[in-house]
């Protein structure tokens, strides 16, 4: 989408019902994940809106764009662009999130940690365009996710509960467990403003 065309109604409408969601939820999170997932599931099913600035592969590693991060860091909203056959590493989020696939697809093994020493794997699960998932402490929140395909590129959005391009939180070894600590911080930020009028 070129600047003049984008639809950026679209997803200043989409944050203006995220918003109410999370007022009105009052911290419950699985309302949040329901209904803010039932928003995303929409804004998703469309693809009109996200500008090219966000969402340009890199050719080594997947990259992260902050679309949107809430005044009280409440939550935040980030286009997730998978360049051909990329992956992330085993990781948590610590806080809840909302996966909606965008473009492409991508697939999301879980994991879990057991005794602090060793990761199970679970089942695979492959999202689609227009297919929303969740993550957060209290469901399962430890997973490896990467593009479903070797020669195109995917997108997803993905929703956060907190600012999470600051958020401490871990990526583990694949060979025994160990958790390492970290930031993802954001390969760019849109303006603030860039939504509004
Ligand atoms: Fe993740």
């Amino acid at each position: 989408m070129t600047i003049d065309n984008l639809n950026k109604a679209r997803f200043s409408g989409f944050l203006a019902s995220f918003d109410r969601v999370i007022d009105q939820a009052n911290g419950d999170e699985a309302t949040i994940l329901k209904q803010g997932g039932d928003q995303l599931q929409q804004l998703v099913s469309h693809d009109d809106w996200l500008p090219e600035f966000c969402s340009e592969p890199h050719p080594q590693h997947y990259m992260q764009y902050l679309l949107y991060c809430d005044p009280n860091e409440r939550y935040s909203v980030v286009s997730f662009v998978w360049g051909p056959g990329q992956s992330t590493p085993v990781h948590d989020h610590t806080v809840w999130g909302l996966i909606g696939m965008l473009r492409g697809a991508e697939v999301a093994t879980p994991y879990e940690n057991t005794n602090g020493d060793r990761l199970l794997s679970g089942e695979k699960a492959l999202l689609k365009a227009g297919d929303v998932d969740c993550v957060s402490p209290r469901l399962g929140d430890i997973h490896k996710v990467s593009n479903a395909f070797d020669d195109q590129v995917s997108i997803s959005i993905h929703i956060y509960g907190g600012n999470i391009g600051k958020v401490k939180r871990h990526v583990f070894s694949e060979a025994d467990g160990t958790p390492k600590e970290f930031i993802s911080g954001y390969a760019s930020n849109v303006m603030p403003n860039f939504w509004g009028g």
